[in-house]
């Protein structure tokens, strides 16, 4: 029997200068970051929660309190990493992924290669089966102003049993 399982990530992330922009562990060139606790990888964070969401295990808060000085400056890819240990201990694993990063600029789409590349790698995981899409907020609200970024995942996964 094959049991499946979809969950569904969100978070937001305030832009700050000053500071690094990570996008699913991807450096991009820019004269400002994202604020947060850990590195603010807000594409991971949507991810490791879509992970989360699917096996019903709380949200990316829950297992890594930004009140715990552990995690300060954590690389976010480490908390997909841990995502995925827990999902394979309940026997699950993923079968694709499908994001929507919205960052009003700069332009991702040069990115959106290494950034499949990074998740594939991170998720061991197959290229085509890492979907990151790029939006504008058309220059509307706090994203199309510039002042935060969003990001957007779900995630199926699946569990194969005799
Ligand atoms: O938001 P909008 O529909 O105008 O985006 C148009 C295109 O620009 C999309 O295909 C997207 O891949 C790309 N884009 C990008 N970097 C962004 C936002 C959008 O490359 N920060
Ligand atoms: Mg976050």
């Amino acid at each position: 029997m094959t049991e499946y399982r979809t969950g569904q990530g969100w978070d937001v992330h305030r832009i700050a200068p000053g500071r690094p922009l990570l996008l699913g562990g991807v450096r991009i060139s820019a004269e400002f970051g994202f604020e947060g606790h850990s590195d603010a990888d807000v594409l991971a964070h949507a991810i490791t929660d879509a992970i989360l969401g699917a096996l019903a295990l709380g949200d990316i808060g829950m297992h890594f309190p930004d009140s715990d000085p552990k995690w300060k400056d954590a690389g976010s890819l480490l908390f997909l990493k841990h995502a995925l240990t827990l999902a394979a201990k309940h026997d699950f694993r993923p079968v694709n992924i499908d994001s929507t990063v919205i960052l009003e600029r700069p332009k991702l789409k040069d990115y959106r290669l290494a950034i499949r590349q990074s998740l594939a790698e991170t998720l061991d995981l197959p290229l085509d089966r890492i979907s990151v899409k790029f939006k504008t907020a058309e220059k509307v609200g706090p994203v199309g102003e510039g002042r935060s970024a969003e990001a957007q995942a779900v995630v199926l996964l699946r569990r194969d049993s005799a």
